[in-house]
């Protein structure tokens, strides 16, 4: 799948005349490809652009400009189709799995409903199918009865994990699955997908604000900034080599929890801040804007003015 300038812009309206007055640039020309199995992180804080991005991949928001290509197709117009192989095999799952769930419904509805949209089951085949959701998400049978609000906010995510899976989707959007999870659970939740994933050659566009949650799930990660990307690579060239100050600034934003580094890192983060203002006009255009991206390696892009002058 080949995500081609993606623009997502909203109209902002004010005034006597209700008139559109000024535009929220929410994506601004995101380009991303997807391979087979892998696990792309987009990385941002509040407010970059990642959610938009997500929900116009699969179709829960408009887009201004830009194109999608899925298997040779262009599925631009066609994401919203509900009957499509494209709404079946491109999935999400969001933050607060439990506002995702109609909380009237009983697990094995909940799981039922995208077979019954997109499968043609008969009721033998869809109770055996159902269960092996629940196996897949290490839930035993018990659960089949019970209602969203019985369970843990850890057991909701696999739950919404379960429904993502149902249909054998090829890619998966997450959008923040275990922000809103103690740290012991998200080490749970995310080894899960990672198992869902070697298991179906799945492959993820994992969101979360929080470099340090991403580290061990992405094969590759971009990070936004204002709707755009200002820096992608390997995760080897994002936590081994970043360029941008944006995405040192997010490294040196990951929460630690031992005492004895603590003051190293508050150091780190003041030269990153230092380094900032001295060097501004390198990181952003005169209004502010990410540079467009250019490459420093085969696998590493940052958007940078005068790259080349820092012997990269
Ligand atoms: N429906 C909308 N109308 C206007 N602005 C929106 C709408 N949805 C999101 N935005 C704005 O678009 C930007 C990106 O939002 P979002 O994609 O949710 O960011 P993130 O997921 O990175 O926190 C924000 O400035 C947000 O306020
Ligand atoms: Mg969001």
């Amino acid at each position: 799948m080949q995500i081609k300038d993606l623009n997502v812009h909203y109209p902002l309206r004010g005034g006597f005349f209700n008139t559109i007055q000024d535009k929220v640039y929410a994506v601004d020309g995101v380009t991303l490809e997807f391979e087979k199995g892998k696990t792309y992180g987009l990385v941002g804080e509040s407010g970059s652009g990642k959610s938009t991005t997500g929900k116009a991949i699969i179709g829960l928001e408009k887009i201004t400009s830009g194109h999608i290509i899925y298997e040779g197709q262009d599925v631009t117009n066609r994401r919203r189709k509900r009957s499509s192989a494209y709404s079946r095999e491109i999935q999400m799952i969001f933050q607060d799995a439990h506002s995702s769930m109609n909380p009237r419904k009983r697990v094995i509805d909940i799981l039922a409903e995208p077979l019954r949209n997109f499968m043609k089951l008969s009721d033998q085949e869809e109770r055996k199918r159902i269960k092996e959701l629940l196996a897949i998400v290490g839930m035993s049978e018990d659960v089949l009865l019970k209602y969203p609000h019985e369970f843990s906010g850890g057991q909701k995510q696999r739950l919404g994990i379960a429904r993502a899976v149902a249909c054998n989707p090829k890619l998966i959007i997450a959008d923040e699955p275990v922000s809103a999870l103690d740290l012991s659970v998200q080490a749970q939740v995310l080894n899960f997908m990672k198992d869902i994933q070697r298991q179906y050659g799945l492959s993820y566009l994992f969101i979360s604000h929080d470099l340090g949650v991403v580290k061990h799930m992405c094969d590759y990660i971009a990070i936004m900034y204002k709707g755009r990307f200002v820096e992608t690579g390997t995760r080897q060239d994002i936590y081994l080599n970043p360029q941008h100050i944006y995405t040192n600034r997010l490294l040196s934003a990951i929460p630690h929890i031992e005492p004895e580094t603590r003051l190293a890192r508050k150091k780190a983060r003041q030269q990153v801040e230092e380094k900032y203002q001295q060097n501004h006009h390198r990181y952003y255009d005169e209004h502010g804007k990410v540079y467009p991206l250019k490459s420093i390696s085969e696998t590493h892009k940052v958007a940078m003015s005068g790259i080349e002058q820092e012997g990269v």
